[in-house]
Formats: C-alpha cells, sequence, structure tokens
C-alpha cells in the first residue's frame, strides 16, 4: 500500500527558514511518498532547493487572465510544480471555493498531469448530526464530476479532513475514520489521507488505520524537525 505524508504550510514560513528546511531533508531515505505545499511565492525557489514534491495550495482553472492576486495552472506547469491542493476547507470558506469551482480546478489539473490532492470534510453540526458521509458525498460527487476515475486512478488522492478537526487538537476516533476512509474508497476508488490535528504523537496510533494511505499535515510540518519525527514514527 502506497504512503504519503503531505505538509501543508499554509501561510507560514520566510524566505530565510526556506533555505533551511529543505537541508533538513537532504540525506533522508524513505519509502513514504512526500510532498510540501508551501506558499505561492516560494515554489520556485523550492524547486531549486529540493527535488522533493512541491505542490501549490490552490490553483485556478484558467489560463491567463484579469485576475488580480490568482495563480494559474500554467503558472505551476511553467515552474514545474508537481502538484496542487484542492478543495481544502480554509480555500472553501476564505475564496469562495465551491464544490463546482473545485470540480473545474481538478478536471484542469488533471488534464494537465498535475498531482491533484482533493480536500473533503464536514463541519462539527454536520459531524454531530451523523451526516458525514452524504455530505462528503455530494461534496466529491460535484467536485468529480466528468472526472475518468479510473483513468486518474494514480493521479488523484483525495483527503479526508474534518473542518472541526483542522488546527483544533480534536480528532476523530480511529474507527470513524477508518469508516470514513473506507467508504471514499469503496465510492470513488483511489488512495484516501486523513488530515487534521495530525503530529508527532498521535501519527503512532493513527498510522494503525487500515484504510489510510497517508496524513496532510498542516502546523506540525512547519518546523522541519518536527515533520521528521513524524516521517520517522509513521515508518
Ligand atoms: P492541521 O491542518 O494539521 O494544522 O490541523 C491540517 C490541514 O489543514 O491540512
Amino acid at each position: 500500500m502506497k504512503k504519503y505524508l503531505i505538509a501543508n504550510w499554509k501561510c507560514n514560513l520566510t524566505k530565510s527558514e526556506l533555505l533551511t528546511y529543505f537541508k533538513a531533508f537532504e540525506t533522508l531515505k524513505t519509502d513514504i511518498t512526500l510532498s510540501f505545499a508551501i506558499p505561492t511565492i516560494f515554489l520556485m525557489k523550492a524547486k531549486e532547493l529540493t527535488s522533493l514534491p512541491i505542490l501549490a495550495q490552490d490553483m485556478e482553472a484558467f489560463k491567463y487572465g484579469s485576475h488580480t492576486g490568482r495563480t494559474s495552472y500554467e503558472h505551476l506547469l511553467d515552474n514545474h510544480i508537481d502538484g496542487v491542493i484542492l478543495g481544502h476547507s480554509e480555500q472553501r470558506v476564505f475564496n469562495d471555493n465551491t464544490n463546482e469551482i473545485i470540480n473545474e480546478k481538478v478536471k484542469v489539473a488533471l488534464n494537465q498531469h498535475l498531482k491533484v490532492y482533493l480536500c473533503c470534510g464536514e463541519s462539527l453540526d454536520v459531524y454531530e448530526q451523523g451526516d458525514t458521509k452524504a455530505f462528503i458525498k455530494n461534496q466529491l460527487d460535484i467536485a468529480l464530476k466528468d472526472v475518468d476515475l479510473t483513468q486518474y486512478k494514480d493521479q488523484l488522492v483525495i483527503a479526508y479532513e474534518p473542518i472541526w478537526a483542522i488546527g483544533t487538537g480534536k480528532i476523530p476516533t480511529n474507527e470513524i475514520i477508518d469508516e470514513i476512509a473506507q467508504y471514499i474508497k469503496d465510492t470513488y476508488h483511489v488512495d484516501v489521507l486523513y488530515g487534521g490535528s495530525v503530529n508527532e504523537n498521535n501519527i503512532k496510533t493513527l498510522k494503525t488505520i487500515k484504510s489510510i494511505n497517508g496524513f496532510l499535515i498542516g502546523s506540525a510540518s512547519i518546523n522541519p524537525q518536527t515533520f521528521l519525527e513524524i516521517i520517522c514514527n509513521y515508518n
């Protein structure tokens, strides 16, 4: 089974920290697929600093245009960026990424040979009402409309990230994560990650969840030593 650890720096770190960050991974040997989703302004520099896969944290589905402040898929391709996180809950909330917009982005990214990490996840309300599966299915059915899942099986990964678990220290039980991840796998037949408050300690028990292929890690990936510890504890 393929194993992934995706670092999502979000809007963190400085240029000088970027320079030292990747030094920490230079001699690392691991079978885990590591990738780093980093701020747009660092993407080009990171490609010079490391041969590890570099991801954008979002992109636009158009090539060029009058869209102040945006980064298009063409900019990612032009700079040899390896892939992109799409549908992160923070993009959904702060940048109005609807399921329909995410669907356009997913189709373009896959068609352009970018690796896609598609996020889904429910709010605390939905979770407490027991509607998680239906909510996620709706998100993913729209985000993956007209996507040939057989063709893109190796290029698309789905990350289950309950919104209420992101940055909060709260995590669903292993049984619940396993149930939801298995449901996603049975429905869409792609690898599935879990994200939300994963750290160097709880990975030791989270890694026992059978249906999970890896983890999407936010705050615990910002410090390279902590992320290395996570890698070590996941091995
Ligand atoms: P967190 O973030 O690990 O800080 O909870 C995860 C994410 O948002 O991808």
